[in-house]
């Protein structure tokens, strides 16, 4: 049984309306895609593709206009739109901008604390388990005092990835996770979202529009082709892939011919 599925999903934005008609914009039009337990799969495209919005479908942030989104086998949001307290739990995230995915106020501990407050831990077992986890992504533990937003971003996304590891999750949706750090600090998370996913056996789907992050990291990958997830073999062999995928590609390998009869978009 795959961990999360999505069948069928169709999506669009309503933009305009001020002075204009209000129009349907779509973004998701028949997109399915499945994550198996402890897997990695990637989600390449270009900006503007609808790779945040599959992202915020899967979290159950946002609901499809159509199709469905299973978590284990059922839906993951009832008839009403809510999201049973398990799956909340399993399914975490990490988005690109840790400064703005926390809060100014809040210390490195009141971060880490957002996804354990269910289990109203004792303050002593509360600072031993935010510890832990802080130990697990590489800082040291007395700085679960400080104030998050004094620590660099390289540090921030580290604590954004120990609260998005606190409830013992199955899958991590990492949106363009490491995209805003320098390329030494991308590397370094890169390899501790390895070494957590070896040790943890939690399945990521990693969402990103640069195609050399994905090298050596995903078991599989999809890319946006037409508002939907294609899923690729091999997208940096010298095989057939969709055409937006030779677009990726050309952006970061500019030297390298296109295929006959692909051009760039
Ligand atoms: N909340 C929203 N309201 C209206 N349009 C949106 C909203 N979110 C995204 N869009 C539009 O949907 C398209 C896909 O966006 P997004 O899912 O963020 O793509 P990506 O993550 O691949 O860059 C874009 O054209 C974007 O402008
Ligand atoms: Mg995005």
């Amino acid at each position: 049984m795959n961990l999360l599925e999505l069948r069928g999903v169709s999506h669009a934005y309503r933009q305009g309306g001020l002075f204009g008609r209000r129009r349907q914009v779509p973004v998701l039009e028949d997109a399915s895609l499945r994550i198996g337990a402890g897997e990695c799969v990637a989600l390449l495209g270009p900006t503007g593709s609808g790779k945040s919005t599959l992202g915020r479908i899967l979290l159950g942030l946002e609901a499809p206009d159509r199709g469905e989104v299973l978590y284990r086998g059922a839906l993951l949001r009832d008839g009403r739109g809510r999201m049973a307290p398990e799956s909340r739990r399993a399914i975490q995230a990490v988005f690109q901008d840790p400064y703005g995915a926390t809060s100014a106020r809040f210390s490195v501990l009141d971060v880490v604390a957002e996804t354990l407050w269910p289990l109203r831990l004792p303050a002593a077992a509360l600072r031993e388990r935010v510890a832990g986890l802080l130990d697990d992504v590489g800082l040291e533990p007395p700085m679960m005092d400080r104030l998050a937003h004094r620590l660099s971003g390289g540090q921030l996304q580290r604590v954004c990835i120990a609260r998005a590891l606190a409830p013992g999750p199955r899958l991590i949706v990492l949106d363009e996770a490491v995209n805003s750090l320098d390329m030494e600090t991308q590397a370094r998370i890169l390899s501790l979202l390895g070494a957590l996913r070896r040790r943890s056996r939690v399945a990521y789907l990693f969402i990103t529009h640069d195609l050399r992050l994905i090298r050596g990291f995903a078991d599989r990958v999809y890319v946006m082709q037409d508002r939907r997830p294609i899923e690729v073999d091999d997208p940096l062999g010298d095989g057939p892939v969709p055409p937006v995928m030779a677009t990726l590609r050309a952006a970061i390998l500019p030297a390298r011919p296109l295929p006959r009869g692909q051009r760039l978009a």
